[in-house]
């Protein structure tokens, strides 16, 4: 890596500043995945050991620019606290006189974490005089260890590194970094990519820049899928279609054609007589043949044909990449699909081939499936790991100090 890392950094006695992404679901008043947040523990905890005075700072969800009780960070305070094993003081505001203070009461080791950043209208418009308080907060050493927010440019993502003497990687955005990049620059072949999600339009970088990365197989489930198929010819009935991208998956398709990728559908499907969100035992899906799809059926999630015909297209990869769900993953029995996906890739990792899977609900899918640990990397970014696979600059990156 061209930038410095946490490694580089003198952090004994000092106050470091370190963005990191703690964008975890909360309910009722306490963190429901806190996935995120321990995949931050290296960091912080080397932060720690080297005698830092440790400052945390992080968005959650998206409060517009205003004080919203339910994104605050307070019960990230708590639960951090409880997996770090020791105190994390929090303060009510992330910039002020009564913030300043706090920072200057820390003693080496010590951790404080910030309320939210997105309180403030200045962070999301990254405002040079709100990037400066930020700054003026730490002695001069900032870390980036927010991955999934690096495709932000906002004040604490991009803008405090002006006001900093030294900018550095964390540990999780260095891993982040060397997994992804080594898949985008020598991924070892076969190579597939599994892609799911509502929208065609939010993975058509990614889609181009795999077919540039050479990709053997490219894997497309959920919502998407329909749009692919309603341009194939099928008919989709109410499921999700984006009709203005019909155009560009027939584009996909030729580019696929000519590449010598092999593009996989599905073949089978789960699908309802209507779109309304059915919970539990209301549920009156069937399984069918995409062929035999009707205009009153809407899609909700690939079926096991569909997933035995992935996993088998799978079995020979050497390195897969995953991200998005192949059904409505929220709404059970249209997690069965994704779960299954799950289950594949992990199969695929034990073979020995490298697997990252990316985005929430892909996610939460190899969590549920209880194969999370048999998975070779676990991307804490959605839309960034997006980013960065479709080959853009990251500005939570690029604006870090070179070695
Ligand atoms: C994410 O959850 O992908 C990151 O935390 C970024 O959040 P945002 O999309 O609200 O900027």
């Amino acid at each position: 890596m061209q930038k410095l890392s946490i490694r580089d950094l003198d952090l004994s006695s000092k106050r470091v500043f370190i963005r990191v992404d703690f964008n975890v679901p909360i309910k009722d008043g306490k963190v429901a995945d806190d996935t995120r947040i321990r995949a931050a523990l290296p960091t912080i905890n080397y932060a720690a050991e080297q005698g830092a005075r440790v400052i945390l700072a992080s968005h959650l969800g998206r409060p517009k620019g205003q004080r919203v009780d339910k994104y605050s960070l307070r019960p990230v305070a708590e639960h951090l606290s409880n997996l770090l094993g020791k105190p994390v003081a929090f303060a009510d505001d992330c910039v002020g006189e009564d913030v300043q203070r706090m920072t200057e009461l820390l003693e080496d080791g010590e951790v404080l974490l910030l309320e939210n950043l997105r309180f403030h209208p200045e962070e999301e418009k990254n405002v040079d005089a709100f990037a400066q308080q930020l700054a003026s907060l730490c002695d001069g050493l900032y870390v980036n260890d927010a991955f999934g927010a690096a495709h932000r440019a906002h004040a604490s993502t991009a803008g405090i590194t002006k006001f900093v003497k030294q900018a550095a990687a964390g540990l999780l955005m260095e891993k982040e970094l060397e997994y992804l990049g080594r898949v985008i620059t020598h991924p070892e072949h076969p190579f597939a990519a599994i892609l799911g999600g509502a929208k065609v339009s939010d993975k058509i970088p990614v889609i181009n820049a795999l077919i540039d990365r050479k990709v053997d197989k490219l894997l497309i489930g959920g919502a998407m899928a329909y749009t692919f198929l309603k341009a194939e010819g099928f008919t989709v009935g109410k499921s999700l279609v984006e009709n203005e991208m019909l155009d560009t998956a027939r584009q996909v398709q030729a580019r696929c054609k000519e590449a010598g990728v092999e593009l996989l559908l599905p073949t089978d499907h789960q699908v309802v007589d209507s779109y309304e969100p059915i919970k539990g035992d209301k549920v009156m899906a069937k399984t069918i043949p995409v062929e035999f799809t009707n205009a009153g059926h809407a899609g909700m999630d690939i079926g096991a044909e569909t997933v035995s015909h992935f996993a088998n297209a799978l079995s020979d990869a050497k390195t897969i990449i995953w991200n998005g769900p192949m059904g409505v993953f929220e709404e059970p029995p249209f997690n069965e699909g994704t779960i299954g996906i799950a289950r594949a890739v992990a199969d695929a990792a034990d073979r020995g081939a490298t697997v990252i899977v990316g985005g929430g609900d892909s996610v939460a899918a190899v969590t549920e499936a209880g194969v999370a640990d048999r998975i070779t990397h676990i991307s804490t970014g959605g839309g960034a790991t997006l980013e960065f696979l479709a080959g853009d600059e990251l500005p939570g990156v690029a604006t870090l100090t070179e070695k």
